[in-house]
Order: structure tokens, then sequence, then C-alpha cells
């Protein structure tokens, strides 16, 4: 055979990967949402894929195409993200939290177009649910991996979400440092575990950077099968 069957180490294992923004409707023509391209997702979706995982992309809106060998399944709102992720999480081995979930969604979707009216304030928010909150509750065997954007203070808030979550993992980067965050190719993160080892990685691709998670994944998938 062409390929290396050795390399396939997620062969047999469900993976379970969000990517991309979320859309939280407001009238029929509008909508909040921020500025991830889902390349992040994309490339862990295919690097699980190429290590012979069973892979299921739970992607919100992107411009991107789906890589080969993925089950791919489109959602909008964090609701709907919510739904599908939870619907394939109890058989899964690694759930992987890339998607840029909107924290906020409008209290009430208006049925027509919003008209203008002077000096009115009509958008009012309410939280999303946190999923990977909720998944962390209902953990029972899943390797489960967070994200973390952020702009500052990057150990505190990516500690505290580690374990506010229930996480295995934070993969946390710097939004603003040059060569990482939104639409770019390259990425530089911190990975963030349990045991509190605490990880730099260098400026890399982002393909690169799902490497890496994948690896450190795999290891913690171990780990908790002993
Ligand atoms: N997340 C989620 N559901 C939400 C919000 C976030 O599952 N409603 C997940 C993201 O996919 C990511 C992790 O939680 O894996 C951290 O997201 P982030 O926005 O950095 O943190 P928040 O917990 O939303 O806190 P804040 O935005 O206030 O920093
Ligand atoms: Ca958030």
């Amino acid at each position: 055979d062409f390929f290396d069957g050795s390399k396939k180490v997620l062969k047999n294992k469900k993976v379970i990967v969000t990517a991309g923004p979320t859309r939280e409707k407001i009238d029929p023509v509008r909508y909040l949402t921020n500025h991830s391209s889902g390349k992040m997702g994309y490339a862990i979706a295919e690097e699980a894929a190429s290590l012979g995982a069973d892979v299921r992309l739970v992607s919100g809106p992107v411009s991107i195409d789906a890589p080969a060998g993925v089950q791919l399944i489109k959602v909008e709102s964090a609701e709907e993200m919510y739904q599908a992720v939870l619907s394939q999480y109890d058989d899964a081995d690694i759930v992987i939290k890339t998607a840029a979930v909107a924290d906020y969604k409008p209290k009430k979707v208006y049925k027509h177009k919003v008209k203008k009216k002077s000096g009115e304030e009509y958008l009012e928010l309410e939280r999303t649910k946190d999923i990977l909150f909720e998944l962390g509750k209902r953990k029972n065997k899943q390797v489960l991996i967070g994200f973390a954007a952020e702009t500052e203070k990057l150990d505190d808030y990516a500690i505290g979400k580690l374990e506010k979550k229930n996480a295995d993992m934070i993969v946390a980067n710097n939004v603003t440092a040059e060569g990482a965050g939104f639409g770019t190719d390259t990425n530089i993160v911190t990975l963030y575990k349990r045991n509190g080892s605490i990880d730099h990685l260098p400026l890399m691709s982002k393909h690169e950077v799902a490497a890496k998670i994948l690896d450190a994944a795999n290891r913690l998938l171990k780990d908790e099968q002993k």
C-alpha cells in the first residue's frame, strides 16, 4: 500500500471539529457574526482525516471548501451548533471546539426587516449557550479541547477557561499578534493542559498547528485509556 498504515494513529476514532463563526439572526436581512475564517478548524479536520479518524466537521458559514473525507454538518446559529455537536457527542473520542461562537444573540428575531426610526434602540441581546461548557459537564470518555482567542492576559484567561469548561486542553492565541488569528494562514498558539503543562509553539502554518494539536489530543486519549 502507498500509504503508511502505521501513521493512521486515529483509525477508528471519532473526532468532532467545530469551525467558523456563527450567525445570529436579527431580521430576514441582518445578523450578528465575527471574523472567523474557519481555516484553523478546517485544517484540523483535514489533518484528523489524514490520520484515519472518522471526522464530523460542524461548521458555521465560511467561504472555504470542506476537506475530502470529512463529514460536513453545516449550521448557522450557536443554538444549531449546540444541537449538532450534542447529537454527535456520546460516542466521540476527541472534540475540538475551534468555532468562534457568538456569545450573544438578539433577544427577539424580527419577522420583517426592521425600519430605521430616529433615536430608538431596537437591539436587545441575550447570552447564547456556552457549548464547550455544556460538553464539559457531559464529558464521559471524550478528550475535550477548546480554543481561546485573547488580546491580553493569555495565561490567566486560558487557564480560567480550561478549568471553568472542564476541558482537557485549551489552545490559546493572541489574536493581535503578527501572523496569528483571524483570516491568516499562520498561527502562534500556546497549549495549556490540565496537568499544568504550558507549551508555547512558534509561528507556524495552521496545518502545522493542526498536526501539533492532534498529536497532543492523541496522547491525551492514550493516557485516558490506561
Ligand atoms: N465557546 C462555546 N460556546 C460559546 C462560546 C464559546 O463553545 N457560546 C467555546 C469556543 O468554541 C472556544 C471556547 O469556548 O473553544 C472559548 O471561547 P472564547 O470566546 O475564547 O471564550 P468565552 O468562554 O466565550 O469567554 P470570552 O469570550 O468572554 O473570553
Ligand atoms: Ca466568546
